[in-house]
């Protein structure tokens, strides 16, 4: 099966010479749930920059969605990343003047493709009854619930996420991870989740531990003891 996510390694050299990614190669297939892990600096967010298209690679390719997106031009970047992407991100704000709906509306507002019933997935989030309210007014789990709903809305081929529970008590986190985990099961979305949380990784079908830019492990993902004691073994080495 084509991958959705492709890197061929891939480097990537920040100025004044820090080496955050070391040829990495990652192949990730339709509907597979990643977990990336390893410690700060490890080069988590850099992959995920890059594996999206938010970042430009050193050298190396980067394939997203079929396409070579290594040196592709930034306006097709951008509507590949609008029609085909999902991003469960920090920086990715939501709008706190705008309601629920019309957040979760966004993407299918710019001109993407034709949005999944907007109230299907306002349900599914557990967001129901809330469609009308200002972001501004909720809690963080609910607005992390509005993050994840925006990003399901256009059924994309693939979802990142960046600690997309970090902030959160663990009853919450759980329904946020069963989000991703029926997308990808339900729809054969893919997901690439960044999480210091051996607890939320352990929603993932595969582990990806990051040690010093360059991939140290990769396999089937273990309960969560397991991964938290993998964890420790790349952590403790770590530059
Ligand atoms: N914009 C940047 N400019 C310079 N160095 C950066 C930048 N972003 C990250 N780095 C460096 O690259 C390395 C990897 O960072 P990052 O990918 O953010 O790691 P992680 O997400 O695992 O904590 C670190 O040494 C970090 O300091
Ligand atoms: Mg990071």
């Amino acid at each position: 099966m084509e991958s959705v996510v492709s890197l061929n390694a891939v480097s990537r050299r920040y100025p004044r010479g820090v080496l955050a990614l070391r040829e990495v190669s990652l192949d990730v297939p339709a509907g597979q749930f990643v977990a990336v892990m390893g410690a700060t600096g490890s080069g988590k967010s850099t992959l995920l920059h890059c594996a999206a298209g938010l970042d430009r690679p050193t050298s190396g390719r980067v394939h997203l969605a079929g396409r070579d997106v290594t040196r592709m031009r930034e306006a097709r970047l951008t509507r590949l990343r609008r029609d085909r992407v999902g991003f469960v991100f920090q920086s990715y704000n939501l709008l706190s003047e705008l309601t629920v709906r019309q957040n979760v509306a966004l993407p299918g507002r710019l001109g993407g493709p034709r949005a999944r019933a907007i109230d299907d997935v306002l349900a599914a989030a557990g967001l129901g009854g809330l469609g009308g309210r200002p972001v501004g007014e909720l809690s963080g789990g609910q607005r992390q619930r509005v993050a994840v709903a925006r990003a399901l809305v256009t059924t994309p081929a693939v979802i990142f996420a960046d600690e997309p529970t970090g902030a959160l008590d663990p009853s919450t986190g759980a329904q946020i991870l069963g989000l991703l985990r029926t997308a990808a099961d339900l729809d054969g979305v893919t997901v690439v989740m960044v999480t210091h949380d051996p607890a939320a990784a352990a929603w993932s079908d595969r582990l990806v531990l990051l040690r010093d830019g360059t991939i140290a492990a990769d396999g089937p993902t273990p309960e969560a003891e397991a991964i938290a004691d993998r964890l420790r073994g790349v952590s403790r080495v770590a530059a």
